[in-house]
């Protein structure tokens, strides 16, 4: 017996499903026996009652009943297309990742999304939005799960739940769909004000994008690349679009969403039929990995935070294009399982606890809603490499595996051990230590500060900028039923900036509350902006 590669005996990777699937001359079973008629159920009489008999009507039918699977827990809308990524080699001394050479060309899909609505809501609701990249490199598949946002609604993915739980529709009567716009959601971040850094991007033109192909795309957390010598960096991966950022105004929003809920997917398919094909630069912010994870007083473990541009300049490695849409929106768009923990050799996660929850997140949830262990072997989750993973059996397995002894090392099938390859790259964990080894629930003091970077946000907005951040917080505010909420959230904006707070309270006819945190210095220094490059590629 020759080792036990996994072949899958569904459609290869890479050949469109249609190229296989329901061809022919003839109508057939779904076992293939031709079919005369799939028009008539068969009757007792043409009067009659339907025969039990029928088998074609059964299955039919049958498999009709079953056509749904459960959407996204979250990101259930969303939209994709397949693309390549070009690298320009700029990254070859920071990380030894084979797609990051000069030139390198490696297919990507990618789905943009909404978070909070439901699959058939409508693409112009104020709210963050996925930007999803899954690398189908030749060291197997790299997924960057990110968002159009760079900071995060909470520190911890313990609390991931409650933040979701909060923004969905109420559970009584299942509204309001306008996930902004009601008292759970502002229940939640003017109690946990960790919130205020993400809903501060929320309430400005970044929830509003105009076009998927107008979004930046943000990693969120820090990440740790290796070079091939096995030096570390921590970077903060971002997605530039070559036709910049775009955003509609709340009034094109509410429009576009009555005329048109399709607007963005619309717009994604029919750009890239038109082969008006998007770009986007995949850059990094390079901070040194001195194992303490700050840089300049910034906690890189607190996925709340940014690392400001003019501080640690973003450098550009290579360049992304989408030029196919996808054939079959089930198979490829609603099918395709992501996942952060799909990673490469020479980029590793980092310690923010937020990742660490993904890490197990992902996986977990795909398992119910792709029914089982199997959704690797699907089209557009299979690596373009060979798998070898000792993996058996389960729900919709549909490879034939070989080989007698599913162990390494074994005797039997002459499998390799497990050592081979580790030189010739294999995945290795960067080596850390960890500092505080005591076991314990709570979050360094390190993520306390909750308003210095939204005031840094806020004030580096321009006065239009501004005012569309004061009329977003004083609509949705105004449509939170319960006052004491909005007091409260009244005294988190007191926190980020006094004229801000002021603008929003008299629009909602209440008093501006004081601040009770004392303002940092959240002006970014000339000499700050210089210590950008510190850390240069080259
Ligand atoms: C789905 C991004 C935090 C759990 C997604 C998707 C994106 C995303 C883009 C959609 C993927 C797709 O298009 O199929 C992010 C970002 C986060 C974050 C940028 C923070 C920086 C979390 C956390 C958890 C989580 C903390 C859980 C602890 C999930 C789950 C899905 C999902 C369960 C659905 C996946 C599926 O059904 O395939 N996330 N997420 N996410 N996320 Fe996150």
């Amino acid at each position: 017996a020759g080792p036990d590669t996994v072949t899958a005996t569904g459609v290869p990777t890479g050949v469109a499903p249609e190229a296989v699937a329901q061809q022919g001359k003839y109508l057939t079973t779904a076992h293939g026996t031709r079919l005369r008629d799939s028009d008539h159920s068969l009757r007792a009489g043409a009067r009659g009652p339907a025969l039990l008999q029928d088998h074609h009507l059964r299955e039919k039918v049958s498999h009709f009943d079953h056509e749904r699977i459960p959407e996204r827990v979250v990101h259930a809308r969303g939209a994709a297309a397949h693309g390549t990524f070009v690298a320009n080699g700029a990254a070859r001394n920071i990380c030894a990742a084979r797609f990051l050479r000069r030139g390198a060309s490696t297919p990507v899909f990618v789905r943009f999304s909404t978070v909070l609505g439901s699959r058939g809501s409508a693409d112009l609701a104020r709210d963050t939005r996925g930007f999803a990249t899954r690398f189908y490199t030749d060291e197997g598949n790299y997924d960057l799960v990110g968002n159009n946002i760079p900071v995060f609604f909470i520190q911890d993915g313990i609390k991931f739940p409650d933040v979701i739980h909060a923004g969905k529709p109420h559970p009584d009567r299942e509204i309001p769909q306008a996930q902004s716009a009601h008292d759970t959601f502002w229940d939640f971040v003017s109690l946990h004000t960790e919130a205020q850094a993400h809903t501060i991007w929320n309430m400005s033109d970044r929830g509003l994008p105009r076009s998927f192909r107008t979004m930046e795309g943000f990693g969120v957390h820090t990440f740790r690349l290796a070079n091939a010598k096995g030096d570390t960096s921590l970077v903060k991966f971002h997605w530039k679009p070559r036709l910049g950022v775009h955003s509609v105004t709340w009034e094109e929003a509410q429009l576009a969403s009555g005329a048109d809920p399709d607007y963005h997917r619309r717009d994604l398919a029919d750009a890239i039929e038109a082969g008006a094909y998007p770009q986007w630069d995949l850059g990094v912010q390079v901070m040194p990995d001195d194992q303490d994870g700050y840089y300049e007083g910034i906690d890189l473990l607190d996925p709340t935070k940014f690392v400001p541009e003019e501080q640690v300049p973003v450098q550009v490695i290579g360049t992304m294009t989408l030029d196919r849409n996808p054939t079959n929106y089930f198979a490829e768009t609603e099918q395709v399982a992501f996942n952060p923990a799909n990673l490469v050799p020479g980029i590793d996660v980092t310690n923010d606890p937020l990742l660490q929850a993904r890490l197990f997140s992902y996986l977990d949830t795909q398992l119910t809603r792709l029914g089982g262990p199997n959704w690797n072997q699907l089209p557009i989750n299979r690596a373009h490499v060979p798998i070898n993973d000792m993996l058996r059996d389960g729900f919709h397995q549909s490879a034939v595996h070989g080989g007698v002894a599913p162990y390494r090392p074994n005797s039997l099938d002459g499998g390799c051990p497990f050592t081979a390859g580790a030189k010739d790259g294999a995945f290795i964990e960067v080596p850390e230590t960890v500092a505080e080894s005591v076991k314990e629930r709570r979050a360094p003091t390190s993520f306390d500060d909750h308003f210095s970077q939204v005031s840094l946000f806020y004030r580096s907005m321009t006065p239009v900028e501004q005012d569309h951040i004061v009329a977003a917080y004083s609509f949705e505010l105004a449509k939170c039923f319960e006052e004491p909420i909005r007091v409260r959230q009244l005294a988190a904006l007191a926190n980020v900036d006094a004229g801000l707070c002021a603008r929003v309270a008299q629009s909602l006819g209440l008093d501006a509350p004081e601040a009770t945190v004392p303002p940092a210095d959240q002006e970014v220094s000339p000499a700050l902006s210089q210590v950008g490059g510190r850390w240069p590629l080259d």
